[in-house]
């Protein structure tokens, strides 16, 4: 066990009380899709170029779905690769939980397909709804959930078809968004071995107008005009965005290493909501994290909104980039307008 492991008390009850239970990562696995749009091939359909969108958002590629290609169908195949990596069968979950503002339908929750189509059908099964920021939300539920003895094991999903939603007509949105889930199995384990050290979440509703899919709801029923005006695809203030992200990343991160009684030395790896490059070096910088202890990879997918932290927590298990004792602030935002950080400890 290392140092750092051992100057950290077994349990936190920043976020529950005291059981016999702890909350570990026993599997992950992700799945994109396997059509890869790069900014020269965005340069196509409209004015915009490889420079601009680099230098801007970091972004050089990203996956989109195929037509018939659904969020439950992509949930599935990231379901798969982390049973698998955690020597699960789809039966041994107890609760299913998919994070996404794309479903399959407004209703039923696309979670209930995932469960089913993975033979699990009988088990619980609920979506959460909370934009980019619904891993961040969903591991600390997830967590919560085990300590208390709800359950033994959790499928936490984050997934997004985007491109299903982006306005092609709109150069300032349609380049940032990408496909793709990551899958990520909660399990029971000691308290003493307990892994969700803390989090810090919080959402401000007041002007959804920022970052919102203004028709298709209760508010704003799909029109033909409405259709026409491009309203039932996403639209956003990306400069608004911006200056909230980077605060309140940092912010939360700080919060959430106060509350494990941890400093900014003890963090191996940040893995941030894959938005904006910018935003993320901006977050760490005010943070006081080296980049090097930070995982990106949105060269490679654009923004995937709840599915891109656990895509990049999948990736680096592939990569065998997180040692057992390592210390991770998982720290996002989006839609809500929401955000939030978790402070984690990797168990191998
Ligand atoms: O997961 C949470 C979801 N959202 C976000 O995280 C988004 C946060 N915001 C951002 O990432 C950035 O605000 C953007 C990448 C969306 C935009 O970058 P920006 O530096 O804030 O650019 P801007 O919107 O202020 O636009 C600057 C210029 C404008 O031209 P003018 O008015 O200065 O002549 C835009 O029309 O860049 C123009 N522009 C583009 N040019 C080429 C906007 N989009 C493009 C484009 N290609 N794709």
């Amino acid at each position: 066990m290392s140092n750092r492991r051992k100057s950290t008390p077994a349990i936190r009850i920043d976020n529950g009380s005291i059981g016999p239970y702890g909350a570990r990562i026993a599997g992950v696995g992700h799945y994109v899709p396997d059509r890869v749009v790069t900014n020269a091939d965005l340069a196509q359909i409209f004015k915009t170029s490889d420079e601009w969108i680099v230098t801007r958002t970091g972004m050089k590629e990203r996956r989109w779905a195929s037509p018939e290609m659904a969020s439950s169908d992509l949930c599935i195949r990231a379901a798969r690769h982390a049973l698998e990596r955690a020597n699960l069968k789809p039966g041994d979950i107890d609760c299913y939980v998919v994070a996404t503002v794309t479903p399959d339908y407004l209703f039923p929750a696309t979670a209930c397909i995932v469960a089913s189509k993975l033979g699990a059908a009988g088990k619980p099964a609920f979506d959460i709804e909370i934009a980019c920021s619904g891993f961040i939300y969903g591991l600390p539920m997830a967590a919560s959930f085990i300590r208390a003895g709800v359950f033994k094991r959790v499928m936490l999903i984050g997934v997004e078809t985007l491109s299903k939603i982006a306005n092609m007509e709109d150069r300032g949105t349609a380049i940032l968004f990408g496909d793709g889930a990551g899958a990520t199995v909660v399990e029971r384990t000691t308290a003493a071995n307990d892994c969700f050290l803390s989090c810090e979440l919080g959402a401000d509703g007041s002007e959804p107008e920022i970052l919102y899919q203004p028709a298709g709801g209760s508010r704003e029923p799909v029109t033909a005009e409405s259709i026409k005006l491009k309203r039932d695809k996403v639209h956003m203030s990306g400069r608004e965005v911006f200056k909230i992200a980077v605060a309140k990343m940092a912010d939360t991160a700080k919060t959430v290493l106060a509350r494990a009684h941890l400093t900014t030395q003890d963090v191996r790896w940040v893995i941030p909501h894959q938005a904006n490059l910018r935003i993320i070096e901006a977050a760490v910088k005010r943070l006081g994290i080296p980049r090097e202890r930070v995982f990106v990879n949105i060269e490679k997918y654009g923004n995937t909104s709840a599915a891109s932290i656990p895509i990049a927590l999948s990736e680096m298990v592939e990569a065998d980039r997180l040692k057992d004792g390592d210390l991770i602030i998982f720290t996002g935002f989006g839609g809500g307008l929401s955000w939030g950080s978790v402070a984690w400890r990797w168990s191998a």
